[in-house]
């Protein structure tokens, strides 16, 4: 004991020892906790139904992210009671797999968006973003009618599946090769749709803005909106009898 003792009072002298000390120490602590991340094959616990975006719903999250939505909206439902009460089952991280960046957002003047998709029809998403009070008389959030007016500048999409893709998004060559026409599609109320679909199972098609004459930027947030949270099912996934008891 005298001996660990004088070691400790030797050290804690001599600034240099005690430095040396320290950088040890924390580096034993570094290795325990981030070796297991290299060893492991995968930090994501996999679940069904989870798909890349389609290119409609990829442009419609540029214009989320454009917008600076994320300032005033999370994406990441907490595994609370008072939020899984709110905003249904809590988010897993394969939920944003394919999100770069991620869209989990750090304040909520607005509720959480992680699964909005499906809470209410097109015509209302539509009303609301136009002018958010027309719906929600105390809302507090911005209007952006021009979404409405504006024809999507689509030029970019199959680069950014490409982009995508090189960050680790499991694009095919063929869903590079028809991104244009699969956005065009997407949002076309009478195209047929079952290509695309076997694509992107469970996609969305339809024209999502009321205005069947051009694909707006109004009519990729909507798809995009639409889509949050919908890809997982969730009664076959075990957690759920945590927060159902
Ligand atoms: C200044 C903060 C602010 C910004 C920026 C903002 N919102 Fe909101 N949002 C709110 C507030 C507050 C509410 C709740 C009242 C309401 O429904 O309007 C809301 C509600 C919503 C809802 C309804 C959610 C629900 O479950 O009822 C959606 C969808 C939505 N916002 C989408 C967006 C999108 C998309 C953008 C970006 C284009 C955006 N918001 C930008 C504050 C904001």
């Amino acid at each position: 004991m005298t001996f660990i003792y004088k070691l400790g009072e030797r050290i804690t002298r001599h600034s240099m020892a005690l430095l040396t000390a320290i950088v040890i120490l924390v580096s034993i602590g570094g290795i325990v906790e981030i070796a297991p991340l290299f060893l492991i094959e995968n930090t994501i616990e996999k679940v069904e139904g989870m798909r890349p975006y389609t290119p409609l719903e990829l442009a419609g999250r540029n214009i989320y992210i454009r917008e600076g939505c994320y300032a005033c909206h999370s994406q990441q439902i907490r595994p609370l009671r008072d939020e899984v009460e709110r905003y249904g089952h809590f988010s897993l991280a394969a939920e944003s797999m394919y999100d770069h960046p991620f869209q989990w957002g750090s304040k909520r003047t607005g509720p959480d968006l992680a699964r909005v998709g499906g809470k209410y029809s097109d015509e209302w998403h539509v009303l609301h973003m136009k002018d958010p009070r027309s719906v929600v008389p105390e809302s507090v959030m911005p209007g952006y009618a021009f979404l409405a007016d504006t024809v999507l500048d689509a030029r970019g999409i199959a680069d950014d599946l490409r982009a995508n893709r090189a960050v680790g998004v499991p694009y095919t060559d063929e869903m590079i090769e028809k991104a244009a026409a699969d956005l065009r599609l997407q949002a076309s109320p009478d195209g047929d749709a079952s290509d695309l679909q076997s694509r992107y199972p469970g996609a969305n098609v339809r024209d999502f803005d009321g205005n069947p004459k051009a694909v707006t930027e109004m009519d990729a947030l909507v798809a995009y909106l639409q889509m949050l949270g919908t890809l997982v099912d969730f009664p076959s996934i075990r957690h759920d009898d945590d927060f159902n008891r």
